[in-house]
Order: C-alpha cells, then sequence, then structure tokens
C-alpha cells in the first residue's frame, strides 16, 4: 500500500518520455518500394493514407456525351480554341471547368457575362482559354513527362480559382545593389528549401529562367566548359530541395549517390524529372508570364509577375499526382494529341529513346 504513490508516478514518467520519443513517428501502416539497383538501400517509404487523402478526384459533373453532332465552332460565336469539337462535349467541357476551376458560388458567371456568353469582357474567360491550349500543350508536347496520364485543369486548380501550389519572384533583400547586406537569400529559413540555410528563391532562375542546374563545372578554369560557378551549387542543392519536397521523395529516389551527376548511375525517374523542369519553364516563360497585363493586381506578386507554376503544383508531396489517377478520359479534348513532342536539349532529335545528354553528362552542360 505505502509504495503505490511511488509507483504511480513512475509509471506515468516511463509513459511521459515513451510518449515524447514516439511523438517524432507517424501512427500507421507504411510501404516501402526498391525504386534503385537491387540491394543499394534505394528505398522509398510512403504512408498509402497520404497518398488516398490527396487523391481523390471529383465526380464528373453528368457523363460524358458521344463525341459528334453540329461543332462548337458551328453553334456559337467566338469559339476559338475548341471549335471542332461537338457542341455537347464543348458544354460538358464547360461543365467540368466550373468545377475545376471556379468558386461555386460564382458558376459560368465567373468566366462568363450571363447576358452575353460570347463577350470576352472577363478577364478569367481570357486566361481560360489560354489554360486550355496550355494544357493540351502540357499532354501532347510533354507526353514525355505527364505520359497517358496526363493532366486536366483539376491536377493544378483542385477546385480553386487560384492554384495552392504556386510561386513568384521573391520580395528581395532590403539592399540588393550593395554588396554587404545582401545574403543572396541565404540563412532566411523557407520552406521552398526545406528550410536550409539555402538561398530559398530557386524558381525565378531555374523554373522562369533555363539557368544550368549543375553543382560545378567540368573544368577548374575559365573556358568554354566553364559556365557555372561554384556560387551556383548552393542555389542548384536550393531546387532539388524542392524537387524532393514537391514529390514525398528522398535524393536517391532519382540519383545513385556514388554520383549526382552521372546519368548512367541515376533512375528512370529522373529522366522523368528532366523533362519536367523543361515543362515547368514552358509552362511558366510560354503560357503564364504572357498573361502578366490581363491579370489583375491582387492575382500578382510584390514584382508584378504572375503566380507560376512549379513541381509542387501539379505534385503535392507526391510521386505521382492524385496518386497516378488519370482523369483525362473525362475531357479527351484536352489531349492535344496533334502537337509534337519536345525535342530534348542536347539530345540527337525526336524518335531517340534515350537523349545523348542522358549517356553523355556534358551534353547539357555545354554552352550553347
Ligand atoms: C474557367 C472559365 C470558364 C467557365 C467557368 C465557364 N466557361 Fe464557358 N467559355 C470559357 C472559354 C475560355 C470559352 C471560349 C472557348 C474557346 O474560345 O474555344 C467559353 C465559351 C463558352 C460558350 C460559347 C459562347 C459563344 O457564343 O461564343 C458557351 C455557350 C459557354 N462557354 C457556356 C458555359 C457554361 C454554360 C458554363 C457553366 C456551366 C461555362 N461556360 C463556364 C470559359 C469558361
Ligand atoms: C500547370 C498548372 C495549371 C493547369 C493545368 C491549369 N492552370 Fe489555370 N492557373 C494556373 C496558375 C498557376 C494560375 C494563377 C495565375 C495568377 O493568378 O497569377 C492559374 C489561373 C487561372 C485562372 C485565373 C484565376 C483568377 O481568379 O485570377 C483561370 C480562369 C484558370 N487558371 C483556368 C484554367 C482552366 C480552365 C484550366 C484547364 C483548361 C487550367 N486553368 C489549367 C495553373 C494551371
Ligand atoms: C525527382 C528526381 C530528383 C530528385 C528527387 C533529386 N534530383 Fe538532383 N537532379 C535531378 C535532375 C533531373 C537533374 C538534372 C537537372 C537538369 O540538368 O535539368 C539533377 C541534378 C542534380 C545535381 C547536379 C549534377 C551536375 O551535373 O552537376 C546535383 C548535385 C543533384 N541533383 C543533387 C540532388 C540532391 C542532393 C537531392 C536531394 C536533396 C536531389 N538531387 C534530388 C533530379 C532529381
Ligand atoms: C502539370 C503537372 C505537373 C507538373 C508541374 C510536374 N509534374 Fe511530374 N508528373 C506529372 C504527372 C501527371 C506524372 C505521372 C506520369 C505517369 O503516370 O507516369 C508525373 C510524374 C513525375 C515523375 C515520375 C514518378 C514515377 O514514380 O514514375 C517524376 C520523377 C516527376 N514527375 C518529377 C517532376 C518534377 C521534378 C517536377 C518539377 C520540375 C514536376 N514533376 C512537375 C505532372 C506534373
Amino acid at each position: 500500500m505505502t509504495a503505490l504513490p511511488t509507483k504511480t508516478p513512475t509509471k506515468t514518467m516511463v509513459l511521459g518520455v515513451a510518449l515524447v520519443l514516439l511523438g517524432g513517428c507517424e501512427i500507421g501502416p507504411k510501404t516501402a518500394t526498391q525504386t534503385g539497383y537491387r540491394g543499394a538501400g534505394l528505398n522509398q517509404i510512403i504512408n498509402p493514407k497520404l497518398i488516398a487523402a490527396a487523391s481523390a478526384i471529383p465526380e464528373a459533373p453528368y457523363p460524358l456525351p458521344p463525341e459528334g453532332g453540329p461543332t462548337a465552332g458551328e453553334s456559337y460565336e467566338n469559339v476559338k480554341v475548341l471549335a471542332g469539337l461537338g457542341r455537347e462535349r464543348f458544354d460538358h467541357l464547360m461543365a467540368e471547368m466550373t468545377q475545376w476551376v471556379a468558386p461555386p458560388e460564382q458558376g459560368c458567371n465567373y468566366c462568363h457575362n450571363p447576358e452575353n456568353m460570347a463577350s470576352d469582357e472577363k478577364y478569367t474567360k481570357i486566361v481560360a482559354r489560354r489554360m486550355l491550349q496550355m494544357t493540351q500543350a502540357i499532354n501532347g508536347r510533354w507526353a514525355s513527362h505527364v505520359k497517358q496520364t496526363g493532366v486536366t485543369c483539376y491536377t493544378c486548380h483542385r477546385g480553386n480559382a487560384v492554384p495552392a501550389y504556386k510561386w513568384v519572384i521573391a520580395e528581395g533583400t532590403p539592399e540588393p545593389g550593395k554588396v554587404l547586406g545582401n545574403r543572396h537569400g541565404q540563412n532566411a529559413p523557407n520552406p521552398n528549401v526545406g528550410y536550409a540555410s539555402l538561398p530559398y528563391d530557386p524558381f525565378a532562375e531555374y523554373l522562369g529562367g533555363r539557368a544550368q542546374i549543375r553543382v560545378a563545372s567540368s573544368s577548374a578554369f575559365p573556358n568554354a566548359n566553364h559556365i557555372v560557378s561554384i556560387k551556383a551549387a548552393e542555389k542548384s542543392y536550393g531546387l532539388m530541395m524542392h524537387v524532393s519536397g514537391a514529390l514525398g521523395v528522398n535524393c536517391t529516389y532519382c540519383h545513385n549517390s556514388q554520383s549526382f551527376r552521372s546519368w548512367n548511375l541515376s533512375s528512370a525517374q529522373r529522366g522523368t524529372a528532366y523533362y519536367g523542369i523543361r515543362m515547368v519553364r514552358d509552362i511558366n516563360q510560354t503560357y503564364i508570364t504572357p498573361l502578366q497585363p490581363i491579370f489583375p493586381a491582387n492575382r500578382k506578386g510584390p514584382h508584378g509577375d504572375p503566380y507560376k507554376v512549379n513541381c509542387t503544383t501539379c505534385h503535392q508531396g507526391i510521386n505521382k499526382p492524385l496518386g497516378g489517377v488519370s482523369m483525362i478520359d473525362q475531357a479527351p479534348i484536352l489531349r492535344g494529341a496533334s502537337i509534337a513532342r519536345a525535342v530534348p536539349e542536347g539530345g540527337p532529335g525526336a524518335g531517340v529513346a534515350v537523349p545523348a545528354a542522358f549517356s553523355r553528362p556534358a551534353a547539357m552542360t555545354d554552352a550553347k
């Protein structure tokens, strides 16, 4: 009896310590997939619950009508992109776009003046027309990345007018022109780069521009091959932190740590990622940035540029967006099948399975 009061706090303490220690663990089953060479320990550990939650896709507004009948071009006044599509399919796509992008309380009127559906007076309609072309380009030109799974407006928008994950040119440093005080975005903990002390804006140069993603040149002294400075190494790592976080994977999902540079040792996923980087540049440079004058001020960042796409916009923490579930059969016109595939940089051209760049890394480093 006298022992009880001393025993109980001990048990509580053990329990308390156990809770603190286990507090860092995620509860629930995990699956481990081997993604690299056998025995190399290149495993990915996944929480299937998280994937199931992120992959919930909305039900189609009504069943997809058959193709055929009078076209939208014949039936309506001001159809520029989808003129050849059957009118019933066109109407179905309008209902889907409303569900995928428009705030529910506004519905069709988010893009249309209900008195005059043909009018282009709302900026949202002009943006949506360009987004239709962009989505077709992603599925056609960039099938090297999105494969047959493809994307729809929902992959990025998920029912929001503005996608939840996007970027603009960062606010900048207080005294950008000066050497002293310009930290190049370093030591400013930011989730984009996993709270590391790396430069926090890897997007403007690598996903807005076409800067080389390299940690070092293939030569020590300035010559034709010396095209990245050592300073670029930290920025490149910053982007790699973003890529890993966006897909919910670690570095060895794509790289073999024996040599991060060697394409021969890398996984096939690194090739897919290579095309993904070029696809994102094309999305931002060809489609979104030119819409800058169309967007109102509240849809732009502190430097007046529109919100742009990075890997998280579609992936949202999963190696395949929406857990690999395809929605494109519900909107086949978005396939954009007639668009030619992009030719890899440094590669010999279309029709060749492995671009030269992959077997000869210097092909991508060569200054052009
Ligand atoms: C996210 C923006 C958006 C939403 C929401 C939207 N539309 Fe549209 N709508 C467009 C665009 C863009 C076009 C022009 C397509 C083209 O040029 O190929 C268009 C064209 C039309 C046209 C052809 C008008 C004409 O005479 O030229 C009709 C009809 C139409 N939409 C009906 C609807 C209906 C009905 C809804 C609601 C169920 C709806 N739209 C929701 C963007 C939208
Ligand atoms: C690759 C990702 C992506 C896809 C796919 C995509 N969008 Fe967008 N969309 C964006 C981003 C990012 C913005 C935000 C631009 C801004 O606000 O500065 C945007 C903005 C918009 C806007 C303006 C929203 C507003 O309120 O200002 C409309 C309308 C729109 N998209 C329609 C569509 C439609 C329709 C589709 C499918 C045909 C589509 N989008 C597919 C990324 C995407
Ligand atoms: C989803 C695939 C993927 C993941 C995950 C990934 N990388 Fe990369 N990495 C790439 C690709 C693709 C390139 C080549 C970029 C290019 O040329 O466009 C690259 C390039 C690099 C380079 C430059 C090699 C050279 O030629 O100089 C380094 C170093 C690197 N990654 C390190 C990392 C590190 C460290 C991580 C983890 C934090 C990581 N990567 C995660 C795909 C990935
Ligand atoms: C427009 C949407 C979109 C964007 C943006 C995007 N991806 Fe993807 N990605 C996809 C789709 C869809 C797939 C699935 C393709 C498939 O079914 O094999 C995919 C697949 C991948 C895979 C292969 C995964 C696997 O397990 O086979 C990698 C790696 C990848 N993406 C990397 C990236 C990187 C890196 C970026 C940013 C530079 C990026 N993605 C941006 C849509 C996107």
